[in-house]
């Protein structure tokens, strides 16, 4: 038996909740999903990226389909620099990654002793949740209010952890449109967190895959500028940056950056895993930079997605029922329900299969424990808009109908 071989760790590894959520609805005719995270496949930017990739193999393939540095394309770096405008940082400030997956797992394993305390928002990304618990981390969640993660809750919760003699180390945070809930960080918080976990000697993981997706409202700056520019503490947040939903998860193109010896440290795992992130890819999102494709493309994403986000807006607050709640983005690709306390949106999945219309529900967002049942994810950027309005009428009317 194969199973005899496998390592503790990988014995107690669990598989992909959602993976297996959206493969129980697949396949099923007529069903309308707002399960998956995925970006709308008409934002990716074929055509220019396909005459990149042919451009680059023909003219640089000596160079890129070379094995490459383990901290990522010079060029790419390079791009990245002048694309932020940070004056006070260098090369060394910088990796690239293969997806922020990769630099959530380097980060975490360049820190995390097995048993070390991780803070996160409850709920968060289960993408992270796994990494934390594939590195028998102890993930503590902290529940947000509409501002973000709440700082009463989470000094209360750090009190208590040191008091059983934990050692805690990193808060992880997704301060913008935040995965699963679409809650975004107030400016006061911001402030306000970065100078608790200053003062507690935690460092702060900030994940940045949506900060530019911002449909309306004013734009707020990452809790790594305002370390950098405001409080002159810049390695107190490193910073994760995904284009997954902005060039296409397929590409894999992320970067962090943050402390030098850090990085550094960071760039030793990835050389482990890894040797390099994709060279070709990594060359042609230089390219695309270079090219100053990258802000008027962001610019149509935006633009593409906000009928998606209004329609849904419009049609949760025409058909649900007052029993129900939701959170309001201004970007993202993410919006969170609350049901009354005693619906449990576990079991809720399957009959809304039956309805033909599916989502995630929310328990899958928090660490073993922690959970919450009545919440669920809604996605709005897969589906058409006509989706939505038939989708969200389903889940309305099964609502209605089991709860009165
Ligand atoms: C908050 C958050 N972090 C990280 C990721 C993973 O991004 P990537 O595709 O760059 O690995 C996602 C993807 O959905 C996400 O929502």
């Amino acid at each position: 038996m194969i199973n005899s071989y496998f390592s503790e760790t990988t014995k107690v590894m669990k598989s992909s909740l959602i993976r297996e959520l959206v493969a129980a609805t697949k396949n099923v005719p007529g069903l309308i999903s707002f399960a998956g995270g995925f970006p709308s496949p008409a934002t990716f930017p074929k055509d220019v990226l396909s005459k990149l990739y042919a451009e680059v193999v023909a003219d640089e393939g000596k160079d890129v389909l070379q094995y490459g540095a383990s901290e990522g394309d010079a060029q790419l770096k390079g791009e990245l620099l002048k694309w932020e405008g940070y004056t006070n940082l260098t090369p060394d400030n910088l990796m690239t990654t293969v997806g922020a997956t990769n630099a959530i797992y380097y980060l975490s394993r360049a820190v995390l002793n097995e048993g070390d305390v991780i803070l996160c928002e409850a709920p968060t990304f289960l993408g992270s949740l796994v990494v934390f618990d594939a590195l028998q981390a102890d993930v503590q969640s902290i529940p947000m209010d509409n501002e973000g993660i709440d700082l009463n809750l989470l000094t209360e919760k750090v009190k208590q952890l040191r008091q059983a003699g934990k050692k805690i180390k990193v808060l992880y945070t997704i301060p913008d449109f935040q995965n699963p809930a679409g809650i975004s960080m107030s400016l006061k918080r911001r402030h306000e967190l970065l100078n608790y976990c200053l003062r507690e000697n935690i460092l702060v993981m900030e994940d940045n895959p949506y900060s530019r997706l911002r449909f309306s409202g004013e734009e707020l700056p990452t809790l790594f500028r305002i370390a950098n520019d405001e409080m002159q503490h810049p390695f107190l947040v490193t910073e994760i940056v995904s284009f997954s939903k902005i060039l296409g998860p397929g590409m894999r193109v992320a970067f962090a950056k943050g402390n030098p010896e850090l990085i550094n440290k960071m760039v030793s795992w990835q050389q482990k895993v890894n040797i390099t992130p994709d060279c070709v890819t990594q060359r042609v999102a230089a390219k695309y930079f270079a090219g100053g494709h990258m802000n008027p493309h962001i610019h149509l994403i935006c633009e593409f997605y906000k009928p998606y986000l209004d329609k849904m807006l419009d049609c949760l607050n025409s058909e649900m029922p007052g029993f129900v709640q939701w959170t309001k983005p201004q970007g993202g690709i993410f919006l969170w329900l609350w049901l009354p306390e005693d619906l449990n949106a576990d079991k809720l999945f399957f009959s809304a299969k039956d309805h033909l219309v599916t989502f995630i529900p929310g328990s899958k967002f928090y660490p073993e424990g922690q959970e919450k049942y009545n919440c669920m994810r809604l996605n709005f950027t897969y589906s058409s808009i006509e989706q939505i309005e038939t989708g969200i009428k389903r889940l309305a009317q099964l609502l209605k109908s089991i709860y009165v």
